[in-house]
């Protein structure tokens, strides 16, 4: 039995949004394939995550050295604690966002924030740093309306690839599926769509 920690930055409702397509038809393969799974949702805008910054850094660095914390500072320990316990806890994650304006939605990226923490997912070495999370599933699962899997476009992608290279630095090769295209390819759309939650439900089911 596995701990899967499902996490979400799109509040769009599903009917308007690819990436919450993909999320839902992902969550309800991978139940269907694993019914004894211990199965945890976090959707970031639902949580109101704060933006990862001085409080949170100042925190950590306190805590590490022994200080007293205030009380705000106290309150963003916390929530920096519960953010990385229950990705330590997981197994595997699954992480589901939009391309936005050329990059992943504000909530995601303090999440991966709140994740790439020394001592904890990886570790400074003399030889550079080295991952600590190793040992987790991680899938992407991401929409966008152009195309941007080929060159060009491919160097300017910038929702999957910098958390890609942030679970990276924790040790995390992530699998990644993407819908893209549609809007790019209006007369296609449906079956661009349609496709690619097939794929995601295909991935789901074996991950
Ligand atoms: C605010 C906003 C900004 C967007 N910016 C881009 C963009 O920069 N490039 C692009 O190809 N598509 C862009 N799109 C289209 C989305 O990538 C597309 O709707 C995709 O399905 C992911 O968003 P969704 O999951 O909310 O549908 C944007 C859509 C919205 C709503």
């Amino acid at each position: 039995m596995a701990n899967i920690l499902f996490v979400k930055a799109n509040d769009r409702p599903a009917d308007q949004a690819v990436s919450v397509k993909m999320y839902d038809a992902f969550l309800s393969a991978y139940k269907e394939a694993n019914p004894n799974d211990t199965v945890t949702e976090l959707d970031l805008y639902a949580d109101q995550i704060p933006h990862f910054g001085n409080d949170t850094i100042t925190a950590n660095y306190k805590l590490a050295n022994g200080y007293e914390l205030t009380a705000q500072e106290q309150k963003a320990a916390a929530t920096a604690a519960r953010y990385m316990d229950q990705f330590l806890a997981s197994d595997k994650v699954v992480l589901a966002f939009p391309l936005w304006n050329y990059t992943a939605p504000s909530p995601m990226i303090s999440y991966i924030s709140y994740l790439t923490q020394a001592g904890k997912t990886f570790k400074y070495t003399e030889n550079g740093p080295v991952g600590l999370a190793g040992d987790k599933k991680v899938v992407l699962l991401s929409a966008r309306g152009g195309v941007y899997s080929v060159e060009p476009m491919n160097a300017i992608e910038s929702a999957i690839r910098p958390i890609k290279a942030a679970l990276g630095l924790c040790g995390i090769q992530a699998e990644e599926v993407v819908i893209e295209g549609h809007n790019q390819f209006q007369d296609r759309a449906a079956d661009i769509i349609a496709d690619g939650l097939r794929q995601a439900a295909e991935v789901a089911a074996r991950f």
